[in-house]
């Protein structure tokens, strides 16, 4: 079995992107803790109503409701997976390993990134909501205007917190948080950095010569 591999990165930095690849190259489950809450908030759930205001604002979830999600949606002993979204500060690094991961080879990898490149990647995102395949209306548009490749889905959607003002508030949580986590992990001798600011394939094959 593949060692788990915990995929850390700003928002736009292609998280969902490269792990949809080694799903399909590789033998992985992709868990991404943001997929998880939406899905709570599509099926009205009473988590899915009580995160939807802070999502939407760009605000993190507590870090005790994305963990409890995290432990009732993996199977550790017979699966191999790309923890995307989950750590987002040092307190969930810790969690992720105590909680879950524990004595479980797994690598860290972040996906560093230029920031001037985020914004542009973000505001143009389009996601099918049937099979979750990501598009992009600058660098990868669907063969077919708003249909899906992958399933054939009529009707691309935009996530509501993929306007521009929301995205400069993700990417200040996110810049206030990234260094701690990147030297729990440094410290812990877990930490692989790629540059994700290359072309989706460039920064797959970087991926592929860590795992
Ligand atoms: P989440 O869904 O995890 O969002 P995020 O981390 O902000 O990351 P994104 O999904 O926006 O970006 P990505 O890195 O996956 O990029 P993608 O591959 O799509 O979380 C959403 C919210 O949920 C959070 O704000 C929070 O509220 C909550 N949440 C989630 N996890 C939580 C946690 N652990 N604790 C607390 N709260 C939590 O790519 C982006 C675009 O760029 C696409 O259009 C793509 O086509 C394009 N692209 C990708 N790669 C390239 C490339 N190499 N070149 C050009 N374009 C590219
Ligand atoms: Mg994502």
């Amino acid at each position: 079995m593949n060692s788990h591999l915990v995929v850390i990165g700003a928002p736009g930095s292609g998280k969902g992107t490269q792990a949809s690849k080694l799903v399909s190259e590789r033998l992985y489950n992709h868990i991404s803790t943001g997929d998880l809450l939406r899905a709570e908030i599509k099926k009205q759930t009473d988590l899915g109503l009580k995160v939807s205001k802070i999502i939407e604002s760009g605000q993190l979830v507590s870090d005790d409701i994305v963990m409890e999600l995290l432990l009732q949606n993996c199977d550790l002993k017979n699966k191999a997976y790309i923890f995307d979204g989950f750590p987002r500060n040092v307190e969930q690094a810790s969690m992720l390993s105590k909680q879950l991961l524990k004595n479980s080879p797994y690598v860290a990898v972040y996906f560093k990134i230029d920031q001037d490149l985020l914004i542009s990647r973000i505001v143009n995102r389009r996601s099918c909501p049937n099979c979750g395949e990501i598009y992009n209306l600058i660098s990868k548009l669907p063969s077919a205007p708003d249909r899906c490749d992958k399933c054939g889905h009529l009707g691309l959607t935009h996530r509501k917190d993929d306007h521009k003002d929301i995205v400069e508030n993700r990417l200040e949580i996110f810049t206030k948080n990234i260094q701690p986590m990147l030297d729990y992990y440094q410290a812990i001798g877990k930490l692989s950095i790629i540059d994700a600011s290359e072309s989706e394939e460039k920064t797959f094959t970087s991926l592929l010569k860590i795992i």
